[in-house]
């Protein structure tokens, strides 16, 4: 499993005035402890292989360029699609182990209590996953190079759509 998560950059700097040298290289009486050096360690996440924000951006607008004309989500959502497209990506940013502007902004995700106030039931939960399933099979790095994203990620990524969209399931049909 690839790492997620934003809060292994947190630093620690431990003073240690008793030593003259330390066995990490760093000047004496200073030592670098913890997340800093795990993260100088650490493989990359999800979102920084897939190029940033604007990964996230892409898929998002492909997918809400496919809601505009579905007739059963379209009525779900409000008129103006921008800030619905702001906050899926800057969530599924966060998800995959971006910066937390999403709870920033909004606070805890609580996506099932959000998604309340809509009726969600087999036909919308089949609706928004052909959508994001189209919107991931056409994805690409968004590194400039346009490479198609790996499977390995795209599969990741559908597991957890297809996970949350059951979960979010609110009408039994
Ligand atoms: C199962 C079918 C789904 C339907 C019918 C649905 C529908 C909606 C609707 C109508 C909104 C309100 C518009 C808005 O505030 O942007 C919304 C918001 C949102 N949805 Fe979904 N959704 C579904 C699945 C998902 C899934 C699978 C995810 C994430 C993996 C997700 C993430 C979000 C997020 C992050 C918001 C914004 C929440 C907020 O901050 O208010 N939704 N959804």
């Amino acid at each position: 499993m690839l790492p997620v998560g934003a809060d292994r950059y947190r630093l620690a700097i431990v003073r240690e005035p008793e030593s003259t040298e330390n066995d990490e290289g760093s000047p004496a009486g200073v030592t670098l402890r913890g997340s800093l050096r795990e993260a100088m360690q650490a493989p990359p996440t999800v979102y920084e292989l897939v190029g940033g924000k604007n990964f996230f951006k892409d898929l998002v607008n492909r997918f809400y360029d496919a809601v505009e004309t579905d007739p059963v989500l379209r009525p779900m959502y409000p008129r103006d699609l921008r800030p619905s497209r702001a906050r899926l990506a800057g969530f599924l940013a966060q998800y995959w182990g971006g910066p937390p502007r999403y709870s920033e902004t909004r606070g805890h995700p609580r996506l099932r209590l959000r998604h309340m106030p809509f009726e969600i039931g087999r036909a919308e939960r089949e609706a928004w996953m052909t959508h994001m399933t189209a919107a991931l099979g056409a994805a690409t790095i968004a590194d400039g190079t346009g490479r198609r994203l790996p499977d390995e990620i795209r599969v990741l990524m559908f597991e957890h759509f297809d996970n949350a969209a059951a979960f979010l399931v609110n009408k039994a049909d």
